[in-house]
């Protein structure tokens, strides 16, 4: 493999294509126009949703870039070595113009001539076909005659192998991993399995179709290729690190935190885990301040997101006792440095993003101040209650509008003698997160049993209770099987079920729907994925 720095890795992405016909379309604001339902570019695709569907593009049917894409919706996996709020994603598209042979082609020579791959170590995945779409063995023939062995392409279903947003163009996709050198974990051990062995690089996606508000699907009459690897996680792997933080994006951010606390990255668990929440959220927040919109914190829509990241970047930033000062030397880090040559406009941004930036660390600071005379307010009315315990929904208001971590109030309460009730305030933080996902809309599956519910008479909707309850009752309105309604599913057998009521969320914000149980009289349906139906209906899909 060869190493890259970012710089030359986002070039070499862009050259490879521009060498094949390919325009650079260069990258557009990462906060959405609000015209697909997000917040925020998911995906490189986004912005290109109308042309993929049809329309002309301007600089014609073979595109090229490097687009930041924010996603919040796995933000509590901040902190590992491999997740991030902010990243780019290299892209390339055929509007209508190539297909599946030359792309095959391309990915391979990408792979093997400029990042050094050899064809041994690599494997791809390939659609296995369902009700939607055939098994994708024209897929595979491509892949295999690009240099892919034969007994590397594996077929995996649409959980796996169907991409796009919660509605628009989308279809069958191939994604290409490289393959360690160790022994299978298990007999299931194969692509998309955690194990380690396998490390996805790319997503070759085939849209063909586009997926209306109701879910159901029509051909497009154009075949177009959407492409994306996302740049932090391949260029990690290239310099022989899984740990993104160790790529040049973030290691000198690393080593000044290592400087400025006196706490070696990597040492402890947990405080290499704020290292990296710091280092992640203070970027994101760097980005979109310094972004085209000059987003600013605020309470409501992308600017709670924008100043939920910046809180939480101070909260750990705290903890491994570093000043406001040394926060913003952090931010001027990626201005100055990190993203000098390839985000420019941060730098034209300079003074306004390190500005707000302060100017919303110290009204954090004055919340925290509050916050504690609040905590005293309650432990005040506890003692005179005569109760023992602060409760979860109190411990998530000191959380949630005074960014008190749960540990500081046990602490705190603990002095008092108190305890608090964290499982009351695990419920609370779930609620919560439930209303984060509203408003992001990006879903990699197909909706089960789309149109079959439209014969349901429209009175027939569902009443999400999901922010206040866990669970609900609920009355049966709507079953079907993955093809028709019925009035029974018997054992075993896998369809889609609405109630009236629901505590379930559908899948929204690139998180899967809630999963979970539902009991009758005489019946247990185990519920897999919850989605959104036509109609204001929320469908619980499982067996
Ligand atoms: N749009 C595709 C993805 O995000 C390439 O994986």
């Amino acid at each position: 493999m060869r190493q890259f720095t970012s710089n030359e890795l986002r070039k070499a992405w862009k050259q490879f294509y521009i060498d094949r016909g390919h325009v650079d379309v260069g990258a557009v604001s990462l906060v959405s126009d609000g015209s697909t339902g997000v917040m925020f570019n998911v995906a490189g695709m986004q912005p290109l949703m109308p042309y993929l569907l049809g329309q002309k593009h301007p600089l014609g049917t073979r595109l090229c870039n490097v687009q930041g894409c924010v996603r919040t919706n796995d933000i509590d996996s901040v902190g590992d070595k491999s997740h991030v709020t902010f990243f780019e994603m290299m892209g390339s598209w055929s509007l209508g113009d190539y297909f599946k042979k030359e792309r095959c082609q391309w990915s391979f020579e990408l792979l093997t001539q400029v990042f050094g791959f050899d064809a041994d170590h690599l494997a791809a995945t390939v659609f296995a076909g369902d009700e939607n779409a055939p098994r994708d063995e024209e897929g595979a023939q491509y892949r295999i005659a690009s240099g892919f062995k034969k007994e590397n392409v594996y077929y995996l279903p649409a959980d796996d192998n169907w991409w796009g947003l919660e509605y628009g163009p989308c279809g069958p996709d191939s994604e290409m991993f490289y393959i360690a050198d160790r022994p299978d974990c298990g007999p299931n051990c194969g692509p998309g399995c955690d194990c380690g062995k396998y490390t996805e690089l790319g997503n070759d996606v085939f849209m063909q179709y586009e997926k209306h508000h109701d879910g159901h699907l029509t051909p497009l009459k154009q075949k177009n290729v959407d492409t994306g690897w996302g740049l932090e996680r391949i260029l990690a792997f290239l310099n022989g690190t899984r740990d993104v933080y160790q790529t040049d994006l973030f290691a000198p951010v690393i080593a000044y935190i290592e400087e400025a606390s006196g706490v070696k990255y990597n040492a402890d668990e947990k405080l290499t885990r704020s290292m990296r929440i710091l280092a992640d959220h203070l970027r994101t927040g760097v980005m979109l301040i310094g972004d085209e919109a000059k987003l600013l914190p605020s309470n409501t829509g992308a600017g709670y997101i924008l100043r939920r990241l910046i809180r939480r970047a101070v909260r750990h930033g705290r903890t491994l006792n570093m000043t406001t000062e040394q926060l913003l030397h952090i931010a001027a880090m990626y201005i100055d440095e990190i993203y000098a040559e390839s985000y420019p406009l941060m730098k034209k941004n300079r003074e306004f993003i390190l500005s707000e930036l302060q100017k919303e660390i110290a009204r954090f600071e004055s919340t925290l101040e509050n916050g504690m005379k609040e905590l005293q307010k309650i432990l005040e009315q506890k003692r005179s209650e005569g109760k023992k315990e602060i409760d979860g929904k109190s411990a998530f208001y000191l959380y949630d509008t005074f960014g008190f971590p749960l540990e500081l109030t046990v602490e705190l309460a603990q002095e008092e003698n108190l305890t608090v009730d964290e499982e009351g305030f695990a419920a609370a933080m779930e609620e919560q997160k439930q209303k984060a996902r509203e408003g992001q809309n990006f879903s990699q599956k197909l909706t089960t049993a789309a149109g079959v519910f439209d014969g349901l008479d429209d009175k027939i909707t569902s009443e999400f209770v999901g922010y206040d309850a866990l669970t609900a009752e609920g009355k049966v309105v709507g079953l079907a099987s993955e093809t028709e309604l019925v009035n029974t599913l018997n054992e075993g057998e896998t369809g889609t079920l609405i109630t009236d009521v629901t505590p379930f969320y559908a899948t929204m914000g690139g998180q899967k729907g809630d999963f979970g149980v539902i009991r009758t009289e005489n019946g247990t349906f185990e519920v897999t994925e919850t989605v959104k139906i036509a109609g204001g209906r929320i469908g619980h899909v499982g067996k």
